[in-house]
C-alpha cells in the first residue's frame, strides 16, 4: 500500500460486504426492507456496493432525501424532525414517503403531499433500548414522535404508515423483542389498519454473534400478525467495524502522564467520541501492555481525547495508528474546527486497490466560510 497522507478514513470493501451479508439473511428470514439511514453513513462513493443488498435510503434532512435519490436510488424515505414549507417543496418529488414528526406537521401538509407519497407519521412508543439519555428518543419531554395518548384513529385517514425509532445499538434481541411486543399489544388497533411501519434503527444485528435468525422470525410474525410490510431503518449495523480513521504521531507530552498528540481531533473528525465519551479502540495497542499513553486530539479543547490505551513499544513521533470502527456518523460529522486538515477518504476495494472518495485541502475550508 502507498503511503498516504494521514490523517484518512480507509473504508474496507469486504468487511461492508460481510455486514450486508448479514442484511440480506436477515431480509431473507423476516420480509422486512431494509433502507439505509444516511445520517450515520452517506459517503456515496460505497453506494455501488451498498445498493444490491439494501431497498434503498431514509433521511433526517432535505439534503439527505436529494442525496439517496440522486445516489442510492430505491425507495427514497424522507423524515424530517421539522420541514418549512420551502423544504417540502424540496423532498416531495423526490421522495416514495413523507414521515412527518407531529401531528401539526402532518396537518400542515398534508394537502400538499397527499398525492406525492405515502405518509406516515412518527410515533412515540415510550420505551426505549437506547443506553445513553442523549440519545433516548423515549427520554421525559422527548420531541420525537407523537404520543400514544395524543393519538386517534382518525389518523389513519391522512398516513398509511408509523415509524417508530427507540433503539441505539442494542444488541439484545430479547430486549428489541420485548418492545416489539409492546407496540403490537399497545397500537394494535392502528397497525392493523396500516400498510407499512418502520422500526427504525439502532439495532445491532451485525455484531459478532448477534441471533439474526430469532430476530427475523419475530419480525417476520409482528408483520403477519398486523399484515403490514415491515421497514427497518439501519446505519451503524450496516457500516460497523468497516473503516479504520488513520492517524500519525506528531509529538509526545508529558505532565503526570504520556500524551501522544495525533494529527486529528475527536472533535472535528470522531465527534461521537466526545459527544458519547465513550474511547475509541486503537488497532496498535495491547491491553495492559506497559508503556501507557494518552491518544490526545490536536485541537484547542483540553479534554479533547480519543482515548488511553497501552502499547509493546514506546510509541514514535511519525508513527501511524489506526482508530478502529470510524464508519459510523464520523465523515457525515467532519467540520473544520482549529483550520485543521479534514481527513481524506479512501476506499479499499475487494481487490486490494485503493479509490480516493475524496481529499480536501485549504481551498475546502475556506469556501465552507465565504466566497
Ligand atoms: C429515525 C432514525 N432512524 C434510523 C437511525 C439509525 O440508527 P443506527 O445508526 O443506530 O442504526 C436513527 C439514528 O438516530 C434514527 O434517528
Amino acid at each position: 500500500m502507498k503511503n498516504l497522507n494521514t490523517p484518512y478514513f480507509m473504508i474496507n470493501e469486504q468487511a461492508l460486504i460481510d455486514n450486508l451479508e448479514k442484511a440480506k439473511q436477515l431480509k431473507e428470514i423476516s420480509g422486512a426492507k431494509l433502507v439505509l439511514a444516511l445520517k450515520c453513513f452517506s459517503t456515496w462513493g460505497t453506494f455501488d456496493t451498498i445498493k444490491p443488498y439494501l431497498d434503498g435510503t431514509t433521511s433526517s434532512g432535505p439534503y439527505e432525501v436529494r442525496l439517496g435519490h440522486e445516489k442510492f436510488g430505491g425507495e427514497t424515505h424522507a423524515y424530517s424532525v421539522g420541514y418549512s414549507n420551502a423544504d417540502i417543496e424540496a423532498v416531495k418529488p423526490l421522495s416514495d414517503k413523507i414521515i412527518f414528526n407531529s401531528l401539526s406537521q402532518l396537518e400542515a401538509h398534508y394537502e400538499n403531499c397527499k398525492d406525492s407519497a405515502s405518509l406516515g407519521l412518527r410515533i412515540n412508543p415510550e420505551m426505549s433500548v437506547a443506553g445513553q439519555d442523549l440519545a433516548n428518543p423515549a427520554r421525559a419531554y422527548s420531541r420525537l414522535g407523537v404520543k400514544q395518548d395524543l393519538l386517534s384513529l382518525d389518523v389513519l385517514n391522512n398516513v398509511d404508515g408509523f415509524m417508530f425509532h427507540m433503539n441505539c445499538e442494542n444488541k439484545d434481541v430479547d430486549a428489541f423483542i420485548r418492545v416489539l411486543d409492546h407496540i403490537s399489544t399497545t397500537f394494535t388497533e392502528y397497525l392493523d389498519q396500516l400498510t407499512w411501519l418502520s422500526l427504525g434503527g439502532g439495532i445491532f444485528f451485525t455484531y459478532p454473534n448477534y441471533p439474526i435468525e430469532k430476530l427475523g422470525l419475530a419480525l417476520k410474525a409482528f408483520a403477519e400478525k398486523h399484515s403490514v410490510q415491515v421497514y427497518l431503518e439501519p446505519g451503524e449495523a450496516i457500516i460497523t467495524r468497516t473503516a479504520d480513521l488513520v492517524v500519525s504521531v506528531i509529538d509526545i507530552v508529558e505532565n503526570d502522564k504520556q500524551t501522544a498528540i495525533v494529527d486529528s481531533a475527536t472533535e472535528a473528525h470522531r465527534l461521537d467520541t466526545l459527544i458519547y465519551n465513550e474511547p475509541a479502540t486503537i488497532r496498535e495497542a495491547t491491553k495492559g501492555a506497559t508503556y501507557n499513553y494518552v491518544i490526545g486530539s490536536c485541537s484547542c479543547l483540553a479534554g479533547d481525547q480519543f482515548c488511553e490505551a497501552q502499547f509493546e513499544q514506546p510509541l514514535k513521533i511519525g508513527q501511524k495508528l489506526h482508530i478502529e470502527d470510524s464508519a459510523g456518523y464520523t465523515m457525515v460529522k467532519l467540520n473544520w474546527f482549529n483550520g485543521l486538515k479534514m481527513p481524506s477518504i479512501y476506499f479499499q476495494r475487494v481487490d486490494g486497490d485503493i479509490e480516493v472518495l475524496n481529499e480536501f485541502g485549504y481551498e475546502d475550508f475556506k469556501a465552507t466560510l465565504g466566497k
